[in-house]
């Protein structure tokens, strides 16, 4: 893999379990040593520098808080190893303990906080010293939903505060949408694509970054160019396409389930690409609702606003979505 991270960015490392999120963090901060390969760290080589040498923070999911210590002591700890006086670290505890939320907390110890509370006493433990570059290896996994949400807030509000470049892992792609300005997707040991969260999720280069990231429909065919139009052809059915910068043999068409509508027969155009097909399932999110259409032998997601009377399973149903709000995806030889 090769990966630059900006200086002062919030870059999020996402993929499934096993593709080589952790051991990336392990590799940068020195936890392990690569076999081949560089990393460095603000222009400076840093492979064989010890950990505790790298001057870089990290957050683990477990917040391995000191328990016989209070929490003012925890987060003044790696300032006293460092050499710093009692006092001076104490100071700068408190200080850091102010951004985080939590300084009317120093003298409570960890078992007497709550399981954000925690996490957020390691985040200060990891930023006191001033770290160049904070590692968080999936920080808020043991937390319930809620309380997630709320640190992700505070997570980024420090990230900007502070100007630190922070590289985040998470498994969880709407927490990774959520945060970062930029997200490596992880597959298997190799980064599939890096970018913005909206430009991966408009324009995925491939369908594993498609599938991973949001739900899609997706539609394999071949390419084929007539008059100009881009269309995928599967047996002899040709749906439009957008046009491909990409030019492999097998490609598919990715159209996101907000982007298809339910439409009637009078809005048939040229332009649009129209299935014909029944509902199947119909479920609820409050804000939303998910249609599943069966259609053509494929089934079709359709997302649409949660307002007014809603389609019934049974119902015939036409779908229809712009070629321009799909993307096309080249199959590329390890057929994902
Ligand atoms: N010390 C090790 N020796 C050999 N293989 C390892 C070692 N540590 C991890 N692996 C393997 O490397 C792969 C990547 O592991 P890693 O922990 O980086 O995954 P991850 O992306 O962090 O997954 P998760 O989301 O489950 O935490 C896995 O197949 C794992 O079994
Ligand atoms: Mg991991």
């Amino acid at each position: 893999m090769d990966l630059t991270v900006a200086p002062g960015e919030f870059m999020t490392l996402l993929g499934p379990s096993g593709s080589g999120k952790t051991t990336t963090l392990n590799l940068i901060a020195g936890f392990i040593e690569p076999d081949a390969g560089t990393i460095d760290v603000g222009g400076a080589p840093i492979v064989g520098l010890p950990a505790h040498k790298r001057d870089i923070g990290v957050v683990f999911q477990q917040y391995l808080l000191f328990p016989h210590m209070k929490v003012g002591v925890n987060v003044a700890f790696p300032l006293r190893r460092r050499g710093v006086s009692k006092r001076e670290a104490h100071r700068r505890a408190m200080d850091i303990l102010e951004i985080v939320g939590l300084n009317d907390m120093a003298d409570r110890y960890p078992r007497q906080l709550s399981g954000g509370q925690q996490q957020r006493v390691a985040l200060a433990r990891a930023l006191v010293f001033n770290p160049k570059l904070l590692l968080l290896d999936e920080p808020l996994g043991a937390l319930d939903k809620r309380l997630r949400e709320s640190l992700q807030l505070e997570i980024r509000r420090i990230h900007r505060d502070l100007g630190v470049t922070f590289i985040f892992v998470t498994h969880d792609q709407e927490e990774a949408l959520a945060m970062s300005d930029r997200i490596a997707v992880f597959s298997e040991g190799h980064i599939e694509q890096v970018g913005s969260g909206e430009s991966l999720y408009h324009n995925p280069d491939t369908l594993f970054v498609a599938k991973f990231l949001g739900d899609s429909n997706v539609i394999e065919g071949s390419l084929r160019v007539d008059d100009g139009r881009t269309h995928i052809v599967d047996g002899d059915r040709r749906f439009l396409a957008p046009s491909a910068t990409a030019t492999d043999e097998r490609m598919a068409i990715v159209v996101r389930p907000e982007c298809v509508r339910l439409v009637s027969e009078a809005a048939r155009t040229d332009d649009l690409n129209v299935m014909a097909g029944e509902v199947s399932e119909v479920t609820f999110f409050g804000h939303r609702r998910r249609v599943s259409i069966e259609a053509e032998g494929r089934t079709m997601l359709v997302d649409e606003s949660g307002h007014g009377p809603a389609p019934k399973p049974g119902e015939k149903a036409l779908v229809a979505w712009r070629p321009e709000d799909a993307s096309l995806v080249g199959i590329g030889r390890r057929g994902r």
